[in-house]
């Protein structure tokens, strides 16, 4: 518990040094190392519930909450902490690919999809405050661990860096799909903020495809396949 009130503070600290960074975006042309600092202050300040700019409306709110035993409240937040993990990583890849990016429009894509993708972690984090429960303690690690996978997948190429997204894409359709199915029935508002998810994801995968990707090697899907599952056994218990 120690450790994770030091993380806290330090990210509360870096929160701060993002905000002197982002005033100095509109006066001067940054670094890739000052592109770095404000992408990881942009995951900062969505991990934040209370200063996150939410794009769009959150799915669960038009729909009303039905009654729920312990045992499916449970289930419903361990599933939604994996998704709002997924979500941390999600944000994490496509700010380290875009920060390698060598076309400015791939750069843009990455960008525009990032912010598709903290809408969805801040609706998963809202849901999972509704089950009383909480985000995964190693959110830290899936970030900078995602972050890493994004930075290289950028190094490969643009061309490599849009079928590493299609890739990523279709696997999480394929997993929310398998989320679909688990979710308890009396958790609608779950299953609204997944479906609107799905949407989304599906839709990131179809522009990295019409915008170029190359399809990845089966051994590299495998091995994206393994990671994924490390971190959804992983984050569903903590
Ligand atoms: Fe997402
Ligand atoms: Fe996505």
């Amino acid at each position: 518990m120690v450790r994770i009130a030091l993380i806290t503070v330090n990210i509360n600290r870096l929160f701060l040094t993002g905000f002197l960074f982002e005033t100095m975006k509109v006066t001067r042309q940054y670094s890739a190392l000052d592109r770095l600092i404000i992408d990881f202050d942009g995951f900062l300040r969505q991990a934040k519930p209370a200063k996150s700019p939410v794009n769009r409306p959150d799915p669960a709110d038009s729909v009303a909450e039905m009654p729920m035993d312990t045992l499916m409240r449970t289930l419903s937040a361990s599933l939604m902490r994996v998704n709002h993990a997924g979500e941390v990583s999600a944000q994490a890849l496509y700010q380290g690919q875009g920060l390698t990016a060598r076309n400015p429009q791939v750069r843009q894509i990455m960008k525009t999809a990032a912010l598709e993708e903290s809408d969805h972690l801040v609706w998963c984090q809202q849901r999972l405050q509704d089950l009383h429960s909480h985000t995964s303690y190693l959110n830290p690690f899936w970030y900078v661990g995602s972050f890493s996978f994004g930075l290289i997948a950028g190094l490969m190429g643009d061309h490599w860096s849009l079928g590493f997204v299609a890739e990523t894409e279709h696997q999480v359709v394929r997993h929310l799909d398998t989320h679909l199915v688990r979710l308890p029935e009396n958790d609608q508002k779950s299953r609204a903020i997944l479906q609107q998810m799905r949407i989304d994801e599906s839709h990131h995968a179809t522009v990295a495809v019409e915008s170029g990707a190359r399809e990845l090697p089966e051994p590299v899907k495998h091995l994206m396949r393994f990671c994924s599952s490390v971190m959804t056994t992983i984050a569903s218990r903590i």
